[in-house]
């Protein structure tokens, strides 16, 4: 993974959508594509969550992101055609989606498993992601090349027990991304996956309480595959399910990605 070195301008000029954007992986992934030239649109639920890390880009005086606030447990579908709408009027098209924003829910037995969490993490973590795709794609094909990226988790290769409605959004995501990539395939869209593997964050802590935190990577230590799959040099790839700790085949960053 540390073997791939990001040109500066790899995302100038792209507009990437984050959700989730306010802690964790995505706040990292947000300032990390602003960082390499992108418009980031930030969207979470947090709005003084969303301004402080609107505010930390700015200071960096990297290209001037937006908020998009918005609660995915509650949003219904209209809600994200007025997203895509709106990002339309101001952007004019979308370069990049990283479907970030999850929720863990409980570790429970599905027989005990509370009825109306299950519904709302499945509604953050799979429904809201259809739901945002679906709007989005008339954005995305107006980009010449983009990439759309499903955060998914080793827990969607291999259900285990009390992992609940988690391990089955997660299955779904999986499974979203490669009818996707599918029916994409030879257009200018994209579709990939990445599981992050075990990353310090509020989701992380809260899964695993106990756990020795000091050998845990973070947000940081996985940001060259992210930024490898949302810019040009991962062009390549659609269908694709990448670990973000342990991918190793990336080619040498070319000066052409930064054209794109
Ligand atoms: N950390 C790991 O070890 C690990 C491993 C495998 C996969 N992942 C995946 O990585 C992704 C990022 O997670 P993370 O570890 O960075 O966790 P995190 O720090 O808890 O971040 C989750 C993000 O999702 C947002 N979110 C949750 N519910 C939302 C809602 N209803 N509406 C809008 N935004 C909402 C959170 O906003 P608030 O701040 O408002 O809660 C936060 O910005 C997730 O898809 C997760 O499943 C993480």
């Amino acid at each position: 993974m540390q073997d791939y070195q990001p040109l500066p301008g790899l995302l100038k000029n792209k507009v990437i959508l984050v959700t989730g954007s306010t802690s964790g992986i995505g706040r990292c992934a947000a300032k990390n594509f602003a960082e390499h030239g992108a418009t980031v649109i930030l969207l979470g639920r947090n709005v003084k969550a969303l301004e402080e890390i609107y505010d930390e880009i700015v200071q960096l005086r990297l290209a001037q992101p937006a908020i998009y606030p918005l609660d995915l447990a509650r949003a219904n579908p209209d809600q994200y055609v007025e997203m895509a709408k709106r990002l339309e009027e101001n952007f004019g098209r979308l370069d990049g989606l990283l479907h970030n924003a999850a929720q863990l829910g409980t570790l429970t037995p599905i027989e005990h498993y509370d009825i109306a969490l299950w519904y709302e993490v499945i509604q953050i973590n799979l429904h809201s992601r259809f739901l945002s795709t679906r709007a989005c794609l008339p954005l995305l094909r107006k980009s010449p090349r983009a990439s759309v990226i499903f955060t998914t988790s080793e827990i969607g290769k291999t259900g285990k027990a009390y992992w609940g409605a988690y391990c089955v959004s997660k299955f779904g995501n999986e499974a979203m991304m490669q009818i996707l990539a599918d029916e994409l395939d030879n257009t200018g869209i994209r579709i990939n996956s990445i599981n992050p593997g075990p990353v310090m964050t509020k989701l992380r802590a809260q899964a695993y309480p106990a756990e020795d935190k000091s050998n845990l990577a973070t947000p940081d230590d996985i940001m060259p595959a992210y930024l490898y799959l949302m810019g040009a040099d991962s062009q390549h790839l659609n269908g694709q399910s990448i670990d973000a700790q342990t991918y190793s085949h990336f080619p040498e960053a070319t000066t052409e990605s930064i054209q794109s």
